[in-house]
């Protein structure tokens, strides 16, 4: 199978099958998300969290991105790697907004950048689109503006909030983005975007008339301790099986059942192995 392109992204507007995107950070989610045929990863800011262990996403650097965006990179076969612009990579200049993009794809080896914000980066994005790389958009609850917005809020549930979404879902799109991610919003907003934009829409917390979804990998399959977003489902809990697994391990080396002489070697046996 050939490398996804924006182009391939870009054709599953529309279809009556929505597609499943996901976040990736690295070599081995990558390589999972790759197995199962996922179109595009996205190197989600998400990872000072479940990576960093950060409170919020505002903390994370480029420098701290750029490792896992190489990381996601080499464990990806197929799909389209997106890496996500960490909060000030952008915001304070068109100029930041170009070098920073161009980092995540000369360093990083990404094929694309998702910046948050609509209406306030159209000049960002075009500044980026122009310099050859990729945008995805990202509009309605905006994780880099939690101290802003008091928290993490769904956001469009009044009138001049959801004009203010779409005005800004419109923006991303005029700007040349590829596919806008949705998040956060009423799932009737979502289907209003989702018509009218030529772009694919990606929701997240946004309902199921998007075209397609993405979710955060450790949320979906319960690597992140208690904790799980309204959002997202659980399809494992994986993060407890580890620990049984790592218990098990644990009890083995103290009740000395592990390592047994299938786990080594002794000078002896190599010696006879070699005549
Ligand atoms: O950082 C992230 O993981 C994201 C997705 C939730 C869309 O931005």
């Amino acid at each position: 199978m050939n490398k996804i392109t924006i182009r391939d992204i870009q054709k599953l507007k529309g279809g009556d099958t929505p597609f499943a995107t996901i976040t990736a950070y690295d070599y081995v989610s990558a390589q999972n998300a790759d197995a199962v045929d996922i179109p595009l990863l996205l190197v989600g800011d998400s990872a000072a969290m479940v990576v960093y262990g950060m409170e919020n996403t505002i903390p994370i650097s480029m420098d701290e991105l750029i490792f896992l965006v190489r990381a996601v990179c080499r464990g990806t076969k197929k799909a389209l790697v997106v890496a996500d612009m960490p909060f000030m990579s952008y915001q304070a200049s068109v100029e930041d907004a170009v070098r920073n993009a161009g980092r995540f794809v000369k360093e990083g080896g990404a094929c694309a950048i998702k910046l948050e914000g609509g209406t306030p980066y159209t000049a960002q994005i075009r500044a980026i689109i122009d310099a050859g790389i990729p945008v995805m958009g990202h509009v309605g609850l905006l994780p880099q503006s939690y101290n802003l917005s008091s928290g993490y809020r769904i956001q469009g549930k009044s009138k001049h909030e959801a004009d203010k979404i779409i005005e800004d879902a419109e923006a991303v799109q005029e700007s040349g983005a590829f596919a806008v991610v949705l998040e956060g919003v009423p799932g009737d907003l979502a289907e209003r975007i989702t018509k009218l934009l030529d772009i694919p829409t990606i929701g997240i917390g946004a309902g199921p008339f998007c075209d397609g979804q993405i979710q955060v990998y450790h949320d979906i399959l319960g690597l992140y301790g208690d904790f799980s977003p309204k959002h997202a489902k659980r399809y494992g809990n994986f993060g407890v099986e580890i620990q049984k697994k790592l218990a098990e391990y644990k009890n083995e080396v103290e009740g000395k059942t592990f390592p047994t002489k299938e786990h080594f070697i002794t000078s002896k046996t190599q010696l006879e192995k070699n005549h």
